[in-house]
């Protein structure tokens, strides 16, 4: 394993994140909780959020800031449960991939440290994010 190579670099780059993102994306649509986050989301896009957000959390080139996911997300009404699984969905996956426990953890402590951009907080007098 060289030393100082990206994550990314080390399991393949491009290549093989295409095949984890399509591991992970199956995984999202058969969740209850996450699908119906994709539900109007057309094909392109919800394939490259998978291949950025992948690339994303494993150091590779594509990288963004808070602001922009924090953007991205508010509209999307998502909660800590729909966060939660979705991180689980990511550490199950790598598992599926034989990645080593350390860099699971590296990726997982990334994905929750993004937490407080992604999650929309319910505001006082707003009750139509109940149920979601
Ligand atoms: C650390 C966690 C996450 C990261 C880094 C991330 C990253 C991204 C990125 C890079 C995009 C594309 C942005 C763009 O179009 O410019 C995106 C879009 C999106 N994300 Fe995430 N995401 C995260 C968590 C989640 C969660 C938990 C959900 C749902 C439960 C979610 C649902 C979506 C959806 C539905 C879109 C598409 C929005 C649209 O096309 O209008 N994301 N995300």
């Amino acid at each position: 394993m060289r030393s100082g190579a990206t994550m990314f670099e080390r399991y393949g780059g491009f290549a093989k994140v295409s095949r984890i993102v399509s591991s992970f994306y199956d995984r999202v649509l058969d969740s209850e909780r996450l699908s119906p986050y994709f539900a109007n989301v057309d094909m392109r896009r919800q394939i490259d959020h998978q291949t950025k957000f992948f690339a994303s959390v494993m150091g590779g080139p594509a990288s963004y800031t808070s602001e922009h996911l924090a953007r991205v997300h508010q509209k999307l009404a998502i909660t800590d449960e729909a966060f939660d699984e979705l991180a689980l969905l990511v550490r199950e996956t790598l598992e599926d991939f034989d990645f080593d426990e350390s860099d699971i953890a590296a990726v997982y402590g990334e994905i929750v440290s993004y937490r407080s951009f992604i999650v929309t907080r319910p505001t006082a007098g707003v009750d139509s994010l109940e149920g979601v």
